[in-house]
């Protein structure tokens, strides 16, 4: 699978690419590779923003400079890039990031647009298949969005978690119904009196499994 990160920003995601998972999923072949815009501009001293037109706050990431960046990364016009891969924009404005969504990426070649101040031009549209929020609130950029995203679909990718259990019956995958996870407890047994359910000591296997499932339900 193939990722490449188009961003101001790249250095804000080396602690992401570090992470252990991630290293995996680079070694079972997955290659991700970080863009900076600014490289790429046609306009002078790195400009790659300006004031939106019809007035208001912010700068807005303009549309020549996005499509400079694909055009020299990837040797083709930008609005054909759509045919080989999912082309994301992170965006407040988009649908909602869930479960599925995740799985579906991990189905695909992933370009991720970040954008900053009030965004990216809306002629973006022209660009991508999918515009992606990570939730209901405003963020100052798209990268924390695209580290959320790229890690909810690494660990859909085979082997990129060391136990696959882990990923098969976690919380808002279908095999839980889009539920939640049941509750995990750790030694000591007992803390300031707070105690483990006293079934997860019980050794009875049959027992912990209905008393996890119950869990699952109820929660
Ligand atoms: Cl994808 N971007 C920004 N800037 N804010 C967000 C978001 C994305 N998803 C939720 N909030």
């Amino acid at each position: 699978m193939k990722l490449d990160v188009f961003t101001l920003f790249p250095e804000a995601f080396d602690w992401f690419l570090g992470q252990v998972h991630l290293r995996r999923a680079a070694d079972l072949g997955l290659q991700v590779n970080l863009w900076n815009y600014r490289d790429y501009t046609p306009l002078n001293a790195g400009q790659v923003d300006d004031a939106p037109y019809g007035g208001g706050a912010g700068m807005v990431l303009r549309i020549d400079v996005l499509c400079a960046a694909l055009e020299a990364v990837f040797g083709q016009d930008c609005a054909a890039l759509k045919d080989q891969r999912r082309v994301v924009e992170l965006t407040p404005k988009g649908r909602q990031l869930d479960d599925a969504l995740a799985a579906e990426l991990a189905a695909a070649d992933l370009c991720l647009l970040c954008g900053r101040y009030e965004g990216i031009d809306e002629r973006v549209e022209h660009v991508v298949t999918d515009r992606i929020s990570i939730g209901p609130y405003v963020l100052s950029g798209g990268e924390v969005a695209a580290m959320a995203l790229t890690d909810a679909v690494v660990r859909k990718l085979e082997g990129a978690v060391s136990n696959p259990e882990s990923v098969v019956s976690e919380s808002h995958s279908p095999e839980l119904n889009g539920g939640v996870e049941y509750p995990h407890y750790t030694r000591p047994a007992e803390y300031r009196g707070w105690r483990v359910p006293d079934v997860l000591v019980s050794g009875n296997h049959a027992a912990i499994a209905r008393w996890r499932a119950g869990q699952v339900r109820t929660r």
